[in-house]
């Protein structure tokens, strides 16, 4: 494995919790949508002792600060070190950037839908600052969901991305403007095309999931009620999944 140092240049902070790190002088060639192994030393110095985890990249191919989107896992044993790093502070990135959740791998479509829950919106970040989904998809669809209103982060980003049709759910808060309970739910009862003004259907839409590997299994259930099945190369679908844990 070669590993390049890279220097933090930022730690934002969007609650206790949720963290961004931006990371100069590690140079990847990637797709957007994919992840790379990130990496720091529990004993400083000491390679033996470094930790590794698969992070997706927030930020598009063309941008050379690589941007990585994470949560506090109290108990984990990389994401709250990640989470104390600090402008200057070094973490090692893996030179091999690796998976599918690209759009390269997907078929054409009328409708492009990107679902998420949690640290899950950070791969759909980058795709969508990329051209190939305006390219490519009449009509795109950024689905977040998370527990709390304020864990509704990159608004900024978002709002800036002419045409994107997105959709908001608050699971453990009522918020206005965002919907009720979880993703499953709302596909069967139609809330989720309501709420985009779009068909969810086999005949005009390719979906990629990305989270909580629960959301990714009953998703993929209430898509398939629909109709539609995985994607696969040599049975070409309309479901494409990236499970963070
Ligand atoms: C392909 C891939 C891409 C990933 N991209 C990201 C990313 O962009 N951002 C990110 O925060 N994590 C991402 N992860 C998860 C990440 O690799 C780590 O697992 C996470 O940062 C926790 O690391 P840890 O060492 O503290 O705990 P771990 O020992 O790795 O995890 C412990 C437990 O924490 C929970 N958990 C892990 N990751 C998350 C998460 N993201 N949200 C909620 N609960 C979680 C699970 O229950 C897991 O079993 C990705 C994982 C994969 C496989
Ligand atoms: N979020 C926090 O405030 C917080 C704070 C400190 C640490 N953490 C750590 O982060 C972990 C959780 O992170 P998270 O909140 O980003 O992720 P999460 O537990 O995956 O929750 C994100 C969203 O996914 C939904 N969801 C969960 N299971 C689902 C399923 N089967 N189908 C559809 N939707 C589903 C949740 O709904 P429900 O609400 O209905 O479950 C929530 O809206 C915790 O285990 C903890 O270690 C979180």
């Amino acid at each position: 494995m070669n590993w390049l140092p890279g220097k933090v240049v930022e730690n934002r902070h969007w609650t206790e919790a949720l963290f961004s790190l931006r990371v100069e002088g590690a140079q990847l060639s990637f797709e957007a949508g994919q992840f790379v192994r990130i990496a720091l030393d529990m004993e400083e110095g000491n390679e033996d002792s470094r930790v590794a985890r698969p992070f997706s990249m927030v930020n598009p191919p063309h941008d050379p600060v690589l941007e990585f989107y994470g949560i506090v896992v109290p108990q984990g044993p990389l994401s709250p070190r990640l989470a104390r790093l600090a402008p200057g502070d070094t973490l090692y990135v893996a030179s091999n950037p690796a998976g599918f959740l690209v759009l390269s791998e997907l078929p054409d479509a009328e409708t492009l839908w990107l679902i998420s829950t949690g640290t899950g919106i950070a791969p759909f970040l980058s795709i969508l600052r990329t051209e190939a989904p305006w390219r490519r998809y009449r009509d795109v669809v950024l689905v977040h969901a998370v527990r709390h209103a304020r864990e509704l982060v990159y608004r900024e980003v978002i709002e800036n991305i002419p045409r994107l049709k997105y959709v908001r759910l608050v699971s453990r808060e009522e918020q206005q403007g965002a919907l009720a309970g979880r993703i499953p739910a709302a596909v069967r009862d139609g809330r989720l095309e309501a709420a985009a003004g779009l068909a969810l259907a086999p005949a005009s839409s390719q979906v990629m999931l990305c989270g909580n590997p629960d959301m990714l299994k009953d998703t993929s259930a209430a898509l398939g009620e629909r109709g539609m099945r995985k994607h696969r190369r040599r049975a070409p679908g309309h479901i494409t999944v990236e499970s963070f844990w």
